[in-house]
């Protein structure tokens, strides 16, 4: 069966400082490394000082070699690989908001060590102020508030009017134009700014190093006069594994940064949860509101609740392996829905919200359940250079196993027939994208994955589910990617399906339902792997490993077409929801009220857009 996992936590540190390191000889106490080491040794500290861990990073110096050769890797895994390459460099569609960009030319800009690579060197810590946000508006007027206050509760729930000086709203706006990439549009991108689900940094929990020690806080509580609250960022170990990996700059670099047995993935714990910003669980959560009828918990995947007289499914992600590396899970799904459906609820809103995708056949799953008379899957394709092309081919030869250049089990996207050729899956399809014309692949669709998941539902469901597209409606708050944006896309593309999508700017009237729908992406890691087991490795046309083993990238391989405008492309297509609801001091804090803020536009006329 053809697995991928189309969006990965590691993305958390793409927003790193570029620069590539050496270790110089320096004393021991003027080492922030070693001094981090010694207070988590002596003193069991979790939680370290600033200035501690801007010198241990200092400690690594820019190297010219090592900074060339990484940009070489990486150029060649775009202009090989990368799917997006020509379509970047056209101007954003009304709606979004990025820079239209050359990609080759923005890794040679990482010269600059202020733009972005993934080093593993830079993740180990994240940065808060134990001060969380969250946005309101009243009467039009958007406003800055305070979620949560871990130092002092008083706080809570005060506006927050400045940020060092400047208008609260312009910095966080500022701050998800520049910092948060993860969406093209910048209402998301603001959303993703404020966010406590931590699937991303945010304003108030960064990875990127803050630039200065502390930050200050105007807040305005009830009708009393503004005051300021100025705090240090402190830095606490994203995953605590880290820190008995190093005891000085040395074992650090040597451990974290290029450690010699590659990138053994002790990853960014994405929720945080290993800290105490996160208390409980969000299921935790609701499970304790007598509002909330807890229906079924497929855990870390889906859950299933009633609220009044009508049904939530909260897709947490798409990822149902379990630790045992089955998909179980699926079943479990399936029974869910049933004994939602036997609640008798007539109608259902199924919350994506913070949900960064998982593998693509749960998209195939969860269409085929919810929508059976529908075709679950989009068309795909692929862009042949030179590299992929002689990737494929060999692949297509030698039937290697978990390999990311494997077509089989992918058939004709129009007529259904099998390729029977590498050459006939390759074609001869040019298109001209943001001034370049490049080959892609002929359409695809991977109906091996599509046949394994119907199999389950046939050998699993046993009465047809009694919703039809018109009883749901999609709510996110636009952080819904990957595998997540094919299941929304698919709903409101194949069957009319209502979205609504929640908080953003006020001062935009659309908001997206959904992000970098991507098509698959892989790292590095996958294609050197790839690429060897071809015997492609020491060709002269492909990429060459990065200098340091701590070093990855990540990119979008393939890429997904409309069905309702098949020449659109849905990453670079401006999707906004049918209706939008914004956060307030209630609805931020109790799921009852916002579901059924959703729940009531099901079957509304008046669509904003
Ligand atoms: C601040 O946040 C850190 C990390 O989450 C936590 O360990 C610490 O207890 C918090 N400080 C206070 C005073 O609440
Ligand atoms: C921390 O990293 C270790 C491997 O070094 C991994 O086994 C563990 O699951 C990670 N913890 C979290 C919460 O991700
Ligand atoms: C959330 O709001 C609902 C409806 O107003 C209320 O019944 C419920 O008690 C609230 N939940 C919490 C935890 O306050
Ligand atoms: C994994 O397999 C073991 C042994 O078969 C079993 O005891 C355990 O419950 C399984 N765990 C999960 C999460 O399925
Ligand atoms: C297409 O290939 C699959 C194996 O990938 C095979 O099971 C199937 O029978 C083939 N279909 C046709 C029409 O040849
Ligand atoms: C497309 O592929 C053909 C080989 O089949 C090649 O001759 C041609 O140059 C390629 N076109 C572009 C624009 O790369
Ligand atoms: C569910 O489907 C799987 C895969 O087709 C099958 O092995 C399993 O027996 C089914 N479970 C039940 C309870 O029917
Ligand atoms: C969806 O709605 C549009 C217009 O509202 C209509 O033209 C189209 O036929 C509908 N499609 C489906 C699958 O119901
Ligand atoms: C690369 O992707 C594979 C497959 O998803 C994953 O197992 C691996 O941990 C990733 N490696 C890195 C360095 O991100």
């Amino acid at each position: 069966m053809d697995f991928y996992v189309i969006f990965f936590a590691f993305l958390f540190a793409l927003t790193v400082n570029v620069q590539s390191y050496i270790i110089p000889r320096e004393a021991l106490d003027s080492d922030g490394c070693a001094r981090i080491h010694n207070e988590f040794i002596t003193k069991e500290k979790t939680i370290f000082s600033y200035a501690d861990v801007k010198d241990c990073y200092q400690h690594f110096p820019f190297d010219k070699d090592i900074a060339s050769e990484t940009i070489d890797t990486l150029i060649g895994l775009v202009n090989g690989f990368y799917i997006f390459l020509d379509k970047a460099k056209e101007p954003p569609e009304p709606g979004f908001d990025f820079r239209p960009t050359d990609v080759k030319h923005l890794f040679y800009d990482l010269k600059d060590p202020h733009t972005n690579f993934g080093s593993y060197c830079f993740t180990t810590f994240a940065f808060h102020t134990n001060m969380t946000f969250y946005s309101v508006v009243n009467n039009g007027e958007q406003k800055i508030k305070v979620f949560d206050d871990t130092i002092d509760q008083d706080n809570i729930d005060c506006e927050v009017t400045h940020i060092d000086g400047q208008q609260a709203l312009e910095v966080i706006t500022e701050f998800a134009k520049d910092s948060v990439y993860a969406s093209r549009d910048l209402g998301v991108r603001f959303n993703i700014a404020l966010d406590r689900a931590y699937k991303f940094p945010s304003f108030a929990v960064r990875v990127e190093i803050p630039e200065k020690p502390d930050i200050t806080y105007t807040l305005k509580c009830d009708n009393k006069n503004p005051f300021d609250v100025k705090r240090n960022w402190n830095a606490f170990a994203q995953n605590i594994t880290n820190l008995n990996k190093f005891k000085d700059s040395k074992s650090y670099f040597d451990n974290i940064c290029n450690p010699s047995d590659g990138i053994k993935l002790s990853r960014p714990s994405t929720s945080f949860q290993e800290t105490t910003i996160i208390p409980d669980s969000l299921n935790d959560i609701l499970e304790q509101d007598p509002s909330i009828t807890t229906i079924k918990i497929v855990d870390g995947f889906i859950s299933f609740f009633k609220v009044q007289d009508f049904g939530i499914v909260k897709f947490y992600t798409e990822n149902p392996v379990d630790r045992n590396g089955t998909t179980k899970m699926l079943p479990d799904v399936i029974q869910g829905f049933e004994e939602l459906a036997n609640t008798g609820v007539k109608k259902v809103v199924l919350d994506l919200s913070d949900n960064t995708g998982g593998y693509i056949f749960t998209t195939y799953f969860t269409s085929l359940l919810l929508f059976p008379d529908t075709f679950p899957s989009f068309d795909f394709d692929i862009r042949i250079t030179k590299q992929m092309r002689l990737a494929i081919t060999e692949q297509y030869k030698l039937l290697t196993s978990n390999n990311i250049y494997d077509i089989q089990g992918y058939v004709d996207a129009k007529t259904h027939a099998n390729f029977t050729s590498a050459e006939d899956f390759i074609g001869n399809n040019v298109y001209e994208r943001g001034g370049i014309k490049d080959n892609y692949s002929n359409k695809y669709v991977d109906e091996a994955g599509i046949n394994s998941m119907r199999q389950i539902i046939q050998n699993n469901l046993t009465t047809p589910l009694p919703w039809k597209p018109e009883d749901f409606i999609i709510l996110t708050n636009g952080l819904c990617g990957s595998s997540c944006s094919l299941i929304t896309e698919h709903a409101a593309e194949f069957s009319n399906v209502s979205t609504v999508a929640i908080g953003g700017l006020a001062r935009n009237k659309l908001l997206s339902y959904s992000s970098f729908t991507g098509g698959s992406v892989v790292n590095a890691t996958q294609t050197f792997n790839s690429l060897g087991e071809l015997g492609l490795l020491n060709n002269p046309l492909m990429p060459k490993p990065f200098p340091l083993t701590g070093l990855t990238a990540s990119y979008a391989i393939k890429e997904v077409y409309s069905k309702i405008n098949p020449d659109d492309i849905l990453d670079f297509t401006f999707k906004p929801a049918d209706f939008r609801l914004f956060y307030d001091e209630k609805n931020i804090r109790n799921f009852s009220i916002l579901w059924s803020q959703a729940a009531a536009l099901i079957g509304s006329k008046s669509k904003i857009n």
